[in-house]
């Protein structure tokens, strides 16, 4: 832990982190923080001097928490042994040459490298294999962006247990805090001044891969409510014809009942800021082309390929690219009819607000349960145990979807650990019995209006599919069976029996295959 002052010796810092951008930094300051001394490297040595600069300016000149360290091999021989090195650096390529970079300065196989970019989980569990004699590779995923690194993020760590046994102290003490009473997030935005009571946001997730998968997740679902945040958004927008300020005042009304979330907060935040240009909202001149890394699309082809239906996850993808495609959509705009559109008069808008936020709540409960849902999919395929309990514990304070809603999903699978869908627990059937009637004015309001909603009605559908007993696929084995002798199952005999009708001849007895 850290010295009082002076000179640094070798060998006494805690762990190194190596990679010094926004997440680095504030991962290493955060580090610091609880007590750990911190060696840090990165290639760009303008880096390494703003964190030893900042850390300077926040603690004293003579702070000896931040350790710079300008080659590997100094790194390793600044650390304690067996040593711990975190990597807060691009994922892909760059985490296995920096894998092969620090076996060739020296680490051992008792070390422990941790990678906390957001990872393809396969990749990890293929690192796992391929430095397995080389040192001990263990992952935790980050959520919570620059200032969940600095004051605590939500931490998904996966790895071996031997790993973990180590480096768990260090990840549950920087991790975000929740109080155990309310549920709540225990914030902190002052440096030096960590918060070290309460509920730690990181927990032992399972084998490599299963941490990354959940992060994967995680983002799948942070997709999904973004999206259906931007289509409440544009229902007031366009149909009730209000200002980006108004609709910020409806969110933070919001945001003092079941949709209390991050995300509803900053989305206010970014209704109410002006153009310190123009003088108009800001979001009037964002320009209407969303961005993505990626794992809301990993997320969209894991679910596909797990046979796992997340299709308000994949809505919120196929939004985002129907988004980019910006030039088309201006010149289809010229010549693609609307529907005529009513006006809705002052005296409806409140009505329809309301309907909206139980639309918002009901869709939010199935993009969650279908991220629930495709991380159980997950697990039967590789063998991982997930506590779906303890995830949406973890996700309550710290990353980007947090919100109080996470304490009701947790409670459901305290209620029930083998729970198949949320949707089938007491207390989310009554939440959407009670407004499900809301949420389909809502998605018919906007079918009528003309204001594309994809999230919301794809939520719709996953619910009203979902609780069907009896769904066409009966025909479309019909059709299978037809055109290209598929076979299909009888709701009569054992579903593993599968049989052929003649059709052009159906007097012929069915066959059974
Ligand atoms: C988090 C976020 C983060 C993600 C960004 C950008 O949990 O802190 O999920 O990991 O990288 O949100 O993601 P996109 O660029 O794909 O929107």
């Amino acid at each position: 832990m850290q010295n009082s002052g002076g000179s640094q010796p070798n060998n006494s810092c805690d762990i190194g982190v190596i990679g010094l951008g926004v997440m680095g930094k504030n991962l290493a300051l955060n580090l610091a923080d609880h007590g750990y001394q911190v060696a840090c490297f990165d290639l760009d040595a303008k880096r390494i001097d703003a964190i030893v600069a900042q850390d300077r300016n926040e603690n004293g000149a003579d702070s000896t928490r931040i350790v710079p360290v300008h080659t590997l091999e100094a790194l390793r021989s600044s650390l304690v042994s067996p040593a711990v090195i975190l990597l807060s650096i691009p994922a892909g390529k760059p985490v296995d040459m920096v894998c092969e970079q620090l076996i060739a300065a020296g680490i051992d196989s008792e070390d422990v490298i941790i990678d906390t970019g957001n990872s393809l989980w396969s990749d990890s569990v293929a690192r796992e294999q391929r430095f397995a004699d080389k040192f001990l590779f263990f992952t935790t995923a980050v959520s919570g962006g620059e200032v969940g690194a600095r004051f605590g993020p939500s931490l998904m760590p996966s790895g071996s247990e031997k790993a973990w046994e180590r480096v768990g102290p260090m990840l549950r003490a920087i991790a975000a805090k929740v109080d155990a009473e309310t549920g709540k997030p225990i914030e902190t935005a002052t440096p030096g001044e960590p918060v070290k009571h309460g509920e730690p946001c990181a927990a032992y997730i399972g084998p490599n891969g299963a941490g990354h998968y959940v992060k994967m997740v995680h983002n799948g679902i942070e997709y999904a409510d973004m999206q259906l945040i931007c289509e409440a958004y544009q229902i007031m927008r366009v149909a009730l014809g209000m200002s980006p300020g108004e609709i910020a005042a409806v969110f933070r009304r919001w945001n003092q009942g079941p949709l209390d979330s991050y995300l509803i907060e900053i989305s206010a935040e970014v209704l109410d800021q002006q153009d310190p240009e123009t003088q108009q909202p800001l979001v009037d001149v964002i320009l209407d082309k969303a961005g993505m890394k990626g794992t809301g699309l990993w997320t969209a082809v894991s679910a596909l390929q797990t046979g796992s239906p997340a299709q308000t996850i994949a809505q919120a993808v196929f939004a985002r690219s129907l988004s980019a495609l910006k030039s088309e959509r201006v010149e289809a705009a010229k010549v693609l009819a609307g529907p005529e559109v009513a006006e809705v008069n002052e005296a409806q808008r409140e009505a329809v607000i309301n309907q909206l936020e139980h639309a918002l709540y009901c869709s939010k409960i199935c993009a969650y349960a279908q991220g629930f849902q495709l991380m159980n999919a997950a697990a039967q395929e590789q063998g991982w145990t997930l506590h779906f309990a303890e995830i949406a514990k973890i996700w309550r304070a710290g990353c980007i979807i947090r919100a109080v809603f996470l304490q009701s999903i947790s409670n459901a699978f305290d209620r029930d650990i083998n729970l198949p869908n949320l949707l089938v627990d007491p207390f989310f059937a009554e939440q959407i019995a009670t407004y499900q009637a809301d949420w389909r004015a809502t998605v018919a309001l906007s079918a009528v209006q003309g204001v594309a909603c994809p999230a919301m009605m794809s939520a719709l559908s996953y619910y009203d599919s979902y609780r069907t007993a009896v769904l066409p696929a009966n025909l479309l084995q019909g059709q299978r069976d037809f055109f290209g002798a598929h076979t299909f199952s009888r709701t009569d005999k054992p579903a593993a029996e599968k049989y052929h009708i003649e059709w052009s001849d159906p007097s012929r007895p069915l066959q059974l295959i």
